[in-house]
């Protein structure tokens, strides 16, 4: 039910150090977050789910896709086994999961490169099997479970899109309990 923002006191350059901290207490809550993130997407916007299985990587997409207007969620299911899906909000959003990839070939192979300057937004769930096949200007989000209920999510940016989007970001939830 906390968040804070932190700057990281590393020595990486100013477009990465931005960090942000949530901690969600329902799957709503995860919901809510994600619908601020995708009200704060841009044309071009890539995002990482990292976390472990059931930690909410398909529902803080069904988040992002509500703050992008999408209006039914119900819609945003598991990518798991058909690898891509696609929704039509106020930008196209593509939804990918690497979990049963060997790599990012697979990635490359479907026309990953495209899909990230297409104008759109791309999901990946599982990026850590296929992390070459991103863009270095990625915004990535750890989903760690806490609780049965809980999870705790770090949002960390690679660069100046990403950074800007976890800026906004930050003065969006700053205020807001997940
Ligand atoms: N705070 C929370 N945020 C998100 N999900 C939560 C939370 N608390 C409980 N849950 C439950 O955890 C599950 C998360 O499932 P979800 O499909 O989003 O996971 P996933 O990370 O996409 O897993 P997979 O790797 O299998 O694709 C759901 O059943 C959801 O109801
Ligand atoms: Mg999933």
């Amino acid at each position: 039910m906390s968040n804070h923002a932190q700057n990281n006191p590393t020595s990486t350059p100013a477009s990465t150090r931005t960090d942000l901290v949530v901690d969600t207490t329902s799957p709503e809550g995860t919901i809510r977050l994600g619908a601020a993130v995708g009200r704060l997407c841009q044309p071009n916007t890539v995002i990482a789910l990292q976390g472990p299985l059931g930690a909410g990587k398909t529902q803080i997409t069904k988040g992002i896709a509500e703050g992008l207007g999408i209006a039914d969620r119900g819609k945003v299911t598991s990518p798991t086994f058909v690898l891509e899906q696609e929704y039509d909000g106020r930008l196209k959003i593509r939804h990918l999961d690497a979990y049963r990839l060997a790599g990012p070939a697979d990635l490359w192979d479907i026309g990953i490169d495209e899909m990230c300057k297409a104008g759109g937004v791309v999901v990946l769930e599982w990026p850590e099997r296929a992390a070459e096949a991103l863009p270095e200007d990625t915004l990535w989000i750890y989903l760690e479970p806490t609780g049965e209920q809980s999870r705790h999510m770090r949002f960390t940016s690679q660069g100046p899109q990403s950074a800007k989007l976890l800026e906004r970001l930050r003065k969006t939830v700053d205020a807001e309990a997940f």
